[in-house]
């Protein structure tokens, strides 16, 4: 079974001592995590260390990096390398994320390069994509998805994609309280799974972990998790409160 993956993105909020009490309040829960049901927090750089240092010992539960740099090291001021975050234990970066493609200017080609460097290192990208509202309103979301994973992931060899992390986030769904539908998530996801598998064969499109992100909630985690293509979810608000997110780890299917 392909892994069913809960994570979460805390994206620039919390504090240290805020986060250290949101990861302890998790860790405390009765979760329903195993080496097919796992937990991926997403963690600002500043806290990396200290939470990675907090979960240890929890083998189902890791600690992701929101974004890395392209370069290996070097003359680059304020930027992260994958080297740094594999030297303090740190095995996957999210990348790709519409705020990052939109906001800092991110683009397909070079979220290619972040995930060469992360494989090199035995990094494991959390790769999102995901269109804009018109694009969704032009009914073309098809298409702009199936670019955007074309031009960032398709020179990987069947090696590297399988059992690969994407996440497909809606950007009209993120942060707005307005949920794709269970059939929309569906779908695409498995539009997704169909643009891999033409390219890679089925077996290997079988083995990737599609989740769905932009505005999971405790409420409704249960039901998007419950569609055949949907592998879990990269969940932002709603991964800030402890309980909730509980739920929403044990809601994966
Ligand atoms: P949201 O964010 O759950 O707050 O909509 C999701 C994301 O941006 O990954």
């Amino acid at each position: 079974m392909r892994k069913q993956i809960a994570a979460a993105n805390w994206k620039m909020n919390l504090t240290i001592d805020q986060a250290k009490e949101l990861t302890a309040a998790l860790l405390a829960a009765p979760l329903t995590t195993d080496e097919t049901h796992q937990v991926v927090l997403g963690v600002p750089f500043p806290y990396l260390m200290s939470i990675h240092e907090q979960i240890k010992g929890n083998e189902n539960i890791f600690v992701a990096a929101q974004n890395c740099y392209t370069k290996k090291a070097g003359a680059y001021t304020g930027e992260t390398s994958v080297e740094m975050l594999k030297s303090i234990g740190i095995q996957y970066v999210i990348l790709g994320h519409s705020e990052r493609r939109e906001y800092f200017n991110e683009t397909n080609a070079m979220l290619a390069e972040k995930i060469n460097i992360c494989l090199e290192n035995e990094l494991v990208p959390i790769f999102c994509c995901g269109e804009p509202l018109e694009i969704r309103e032009a009914a073309t979301q098809n298409e702009y998805v199936e670019k955007q994973l074309i031009e960032s992931l398709f020179h990987l060899t069947v090696d590297q994609i399988t059992g690969f992390i994407i996440a497909y986030e809606p950007i009209w769904a993120i942060g707005t309280g307005k949920t794709a539908s269970n059939e929309q998530a569906q779908e695409i996801q498995a539009y997704i799974r169909q643009v891999i598998a033409a390219k890679y064969g089925n077996t290997v499109a079988e083995t990737i972990s599609i989740l769905y992100g932009g505005s999971v909630k405790a409420t409704n985690a249960k039901d998007i998790f419950g569609q055949p293509d949907v592998d879990g979810g990269l969940v932002g608000g709603a991964s800030l409160i402890a309980a909730d997110f509980v739920t929403i780890i044990n809601s994966l299917k």
